[in-house]
């Protein structure tokens, strides 16, 4: 048997395994529980909800609901009309059910393997939120989902995406990384390569919609469009992006280049990877009206998010501590060096991704000096 205890989240009544019970020397994982519930999500799952909500998604496949959470605040909170719950553990079937009666919600319940769930029906959702990679349920994914509809998709295995694990980067994406000072950008894009790959065997492909990292995991939302010719332009925009060790001189291109054109040194390499937007600038808006009027839990994060976002530019992010470090300076004052950077007619934001990072259209050289010249 096991101990439940109920919570509430968002608009949900929820009954999950007590904390309490299963956790060891005062500590609590929820992977420790018998069904999985990890309260650190809720951004996540926010999110996810106000996606539904704006994208008026009539069929969703929560695919791996453990506690139907994501189900049921679809359907009460995202409007959703059908909401298909699966996951292959019955025991964690049976309390999705269970809390989908507690908050009056109907659906379809699977106890199949996610990738048999996809396709039993024309989803315009699917939540693909699997323990650590979702690197095997990319092709059903993308197969199976109705045109033009959307995949939420969950990544944790950020070893394997940002490189310090990239042997298993290279068996679950197909892509080289050799570990370069922006490892979290490259992780998603290499991700997001990796979903455009999978799409065209179906001659489909992606746009982004919104592409995020967090806490310590990475959460892409994109449309799934159809056709050969749009398939083979997604593969084409793939590409690569090189780093010096030595110097920190990067660039992106189209093949991976191995001489540091600055200093001759070897670069580090990630890719193929996509080098085009993460973010449809239109929908930032949007998903930060419909999540104050929405009332989520996790509001004050959904706003700093959306904010530091809707700055963004499409240029890889670079860590001011690394460069600092290279030029031989202390780090100056962002807002120094920013304004040095504007005041050549360069653009600079701050990225969500690192706190130390910064994105910029501005050469090498333009950062060294500007670097320099607040020393
Ligand atoms: C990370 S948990 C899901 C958490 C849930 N979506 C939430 O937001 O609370 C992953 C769940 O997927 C189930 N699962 C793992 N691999 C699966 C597979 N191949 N097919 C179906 N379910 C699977 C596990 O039993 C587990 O309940
Ligand atoms: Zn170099």
């Amino acid at each position: 048997m096991i101990t439940l205890k109920e919570i509430k989240e968002g608009k949900a009544r929820l009954l999950i395994p007590d904390p309490s019970t299963y956790s060891k020397d005062g500590k609590f994982d929820p992977s420790w529980a018998p069904i999985f519930y990890n309260p650190r999500m809720v951004l996540n799952r926010d999110i996810s909800v106000v996606i539904t909500k704006l994208a008026k998604v009539r069929r969703a496949l929560d695919a791996f609901t453990a506690s139907g959470v994501r189900g049921i605040r679809y359907a009460l909170e995202g409007g959703v009309e059908e909401v298909s719950f699966n996951d292959r553990n019955v025991e964690a079937l049976q309390l999705a059910q269970k809390n989908a009666e507690l908050n009056q919600v109907k659906g379809k319940f699977l106890n199949l393997d996610a990738r048999a769930a996809m396709l039993e029906g024309k989803y315009d959702f699917i939540d693909v939120d699997p323990f650590g990679t979702p690197a095997p349920f990319l092709v059903d994914s993308t197969w199976a989902i109705k045109r033009n509809g959307i995949l939420g998709i969950t990544a944790t295995d950020l070893t394997a995406l940002e490189g310090a694990a990239p042997k298993a980067c290279r068996r679950k994406y197909g892509a080289l990384n050799e570990g370069l000072t922006p490892s979290k950008e490259v992780g998603l894009r290499i991700l997001v390569g990796s979903l455009i790959k999978s799409a065209a065997i179906a001659e489909r492909t992606i746009e982004p919609l919104l592409c995020y990292y967090s806490d310590h995991y990475i959460r892409l939302f994109v449309k799934v469009i159809s056709g050969a010719k749009r398939a083979d332009g997604g593969l084409e925009s793939l590409g690569c992006v090189a780093e010096c060790p030595s110097c920190l001189y990067a660039v992106t291109s189209d093949q991976p280049i191995r001489t540091c054109p600055r200093c001759g040194g070897r670069m580090k390499v990630a890719g193929p990877l996509w080098l085009g937007r993460l973010n449809e600038p239109s929908l930032l808006g949007q998903i930060l009206k419909e999540a104050n009027s929405l009332e989520l839990p996790s509001i004050g994060r959904i706003v700093s998010l959306m904010t530091k976002l809707e700055k963004e530019i499409v240029y890889i992010y670079r860590r001011l501590d690394k460069l600092s470090s290279i030029a031989h300076v202390s780090m100056p004052s962002r807002d120094k060096f920013y304004e040095c950077l504007r005041g050549i007619g360069r653009e600079v934001t701050a990225t969500h991704f690192d706190q130390r990072g910064f994105k910029t259209n501005a050469t090498y050289e333009e950062i060294i000096s500007c670097l320099r010249s607040q020393s």
